[in-house]
C-alpha cells in the first residue's frame, strides 16, 4: 500500500528496488495491483540497489533477470527507465559515479526499498562499509557468500565482488522501507533499531534517516 500509494499521488516517482527472498511478496502483490487494480507504472523509473560483479543482466542469478522475473515483464514500466547495476561494466569507477548521476538527475529516490542481511547489511554494505560511502564495488563476506549459495548451487559459484549503493546513497533517498521477517534476522533488527550507531551493522545507519518505516514479522521483531 506504501509503494502503490506513491505511485498513484506521483506518477513519476523514483523507486529504489531491492532483490532477494525479502521483497517477493511485495513484488507480487504489485503485479497484483497493476492486473486487477489498474496500478500504472508507465512513468515510474527505478534505480536497483545492487548487482554481482561478473553476472550479465541474462544470467539467472543477476539482480537484473531477477527484477525482470519477479516485477519488470508482469507491470507496463517502460524498460529504459528500470536501471539496475551493470555487473559487466567495463570500468567500474566511472560507472559507479554514473549510477550515481543518473539518480540526482532524476531527482533522486522517493522510496527505497530495503531488506537486511543477517550480518546487518543493507544492500551489499556489507561490515565495515563507511557509512558516508557512494556506489562502488565490495567485496562479499564469507557469511554473504554462504547465505547467497543457496540461490547458486554451490559457494564457489557466488560472485565475490558487487557493486552497491553506498550507505551514503540510500540515506539521501526521501523515504526507506525496511522489510525483514524470520528468525534469522531478529539479531540484526535489533541492533539496527535499538544498537549504536556503528558500520559493523549498517542498517544501523537507517536511525540517521528522518523518514524509515520498518515492517517486521513476529519472528524479526523479537528481540
Ligand atoms: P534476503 O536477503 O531478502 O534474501 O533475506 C536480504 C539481504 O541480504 O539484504
Amino acid at each position: 500500500q506504501f509503494v502503490a500509494t506513491l505511485v498513484r499521488r506521483k506518477p513519476r516517482c523514483v523507486l529504489g528496488l531491492a532483490t532477494g527472498s525479502t521483497p517477493l511478496g511485495l513484488y507480487a502483490e504489485l503485479v497484483r495491483m497493476h492486473r486487477e487494480e489498474g496500478l500504472d507504472f508507465s512513468r515510474v523509473v527505478t534505480f536497483n540497489l545492487d548487482e554481482y560483479v561478473g553476472l550479465s543482466g541474462s544470467h539467472p542469478q543477476s539482480y537484473r533477470h531477477f527484477m525482470q522475473q519477479n516485477l519488470f515483464d508482469h507491470i507496463n514500466i517502460d524498460p529504459r527507465d528500470t536501471h539496475v547495476p551493470d555487473g559487466r561494466a567495463l570500468d567500474f569507477e566511472s560507472y559507479c559515479e554514473q549510477y550515481e548521476r543518473m539518480i540526482a538527475e532524476e531527482g533522486g529516490i522517493d522510496m527505497q526499498l530495503l531488506g537486511i542481511g543477517g550480518d546487518g547489511h543493507i544492500a551489499f554494505n556489507e561490515p565495515g562499509s563507511s557509512l558516508g560511502s557512494r556506489t562502488r564495488l565490495k567485496t562479499l563476506t564469507e557469511e554473504t557468500v554462504r547465505d547467497n549459495a543457496r540461490f547458486f548451487g554451490s559457494e564457489k559459484d557466488v560472485p565475490r565482488l558487487a557493486i552497491t549503493m553506498g550507505v551514503g546513497t540510500i540515506l539521501e533517498s526521501r523515504q526507506c522501507l525496511l522489510l525483514a521477517a524470520g528468525a534469522s534476522k531478529a539479531r540484526a533488527i535489533r541492533d539496527t533499531i535499538e544498537g549504536p550507531i556503528t558500520a559493523q551493522i549498517t542498517a544501523s545507519a537507517l536511525q540517521l534517516h528522518r523518514d524509515v518505516i520498518a515492517i517486521l514479522d513476529q519472528e524479526a521483531a523479537r528481540l
